[in-house]
């Protein structure tokens, strides 16, 4: 049995994580966090999956040596591909992904519910949504858009830039052609860029999407495992590691 007041660890290829950082911190005010970003290998979107694995499990170990009593991957791109290795890996230890608890809540959503997908270019390649949402719900259509142009434009700062409204307004334009509902933040960086996406699909769409943002969904998740073994412990700040430059970071 692990201790209840040790950490809980989280990680990501680089500020995105944050997202979901923000989000627990909401629903669990007592815990220590030790977030991990991966700043030297950002992005992670466009590399060969099999490096993925192998950047997640040695985060993963590294979470595990801090004493971390569950481990979040706050990372669409390390869920899709690494969640059953690093399960593997730090075991018995509770390992939480972002993507499945999300699938399965828009899955839900309609009868036949018209689902957009924004990830990186690794996370569409591995389908893991249209899989897991049509394991759900056999009506539900999804289109899935990679994005490269995203993750560069939030590690850099340039949310509101120009480029990012441009880039919002091409990613989103084939989910406004397709009629979709519901679009899907499926990488933690993106929901930096909500209010650009907002503006873009303001000018897109007929009726705004709703815009679904995967770290509302894993606090959920982590209170099962919690309650089960732990109870809160009575502080809560965060502890933060990059593998890149600690002042960019901070
Ligand atoms: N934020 C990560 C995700 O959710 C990875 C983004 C990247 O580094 O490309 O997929």
């Amino acid at each position: 049995m692990t201790n209840s007041s040790a950490p809980i660890g989280v990680f990501d290829s680089g500020v995105g994580g944050l997202t979901v950082v923000s989000a627990l911190l909401d629903q669990f005010p007592n815990e220590l966090i030790i977030y991990v970003a991966d700043q030297f290998h950002v992005p992670y979107g466009g590399r060969p999956l099999d490096e993925i694995q192998t950047f997640a499990s040695g985060i993963s170990l590294f979470l595990a040596d801090q004493g971390c009593k569950a481990i979040i991957m706050a990372c669409n791109i390390s869920s899709a591909t690494a969640l059953p290795l690093v399960k593997d890996n730090v075991s018995p230890l509770p390992v939480l992904g972002v993507i499945q608890a999300t699938a399965k809540q828009v899955a839900s959503t309609s009868r036949s519910p018209r689902i957009g997908v924004l990830a990186t270019a690794g996370t569409v390649q591995t389908q893991a949504y249209s899989n897991l949402i049509k394991s759900e719900n056999d009506k539900a259509s999804v289109l899935e858009v990679a994005c490269p142009k995203f993750v560069p434009l939030v590690e850099s700062v340039q949310t509101e830039s120009v480029e990012s409204l441009l880039a919002c307004t091409e990613y989103l334009q084939p989910m406004a052609n397709a009629g979709c509902e519901t679009i899907i933040l499926g990488c933690t960086h993106y929901p930096f860029l909500l209010p650009m996406l907002r503006k873009a699909a303001s000018e897109l769409f007929d009726i705004p999407p709703t815009f679904v943002d995967p770290a509302a969904h894993i606090g959920n998740a982590l209170r099962d495992h919690l309650a089960a073994t732990e109870k809160c412990g009575d502080r809560n700040h965060i502890k933060a590691y990059t593998t890149g430059d600690v002042e960019t970071f901070r």
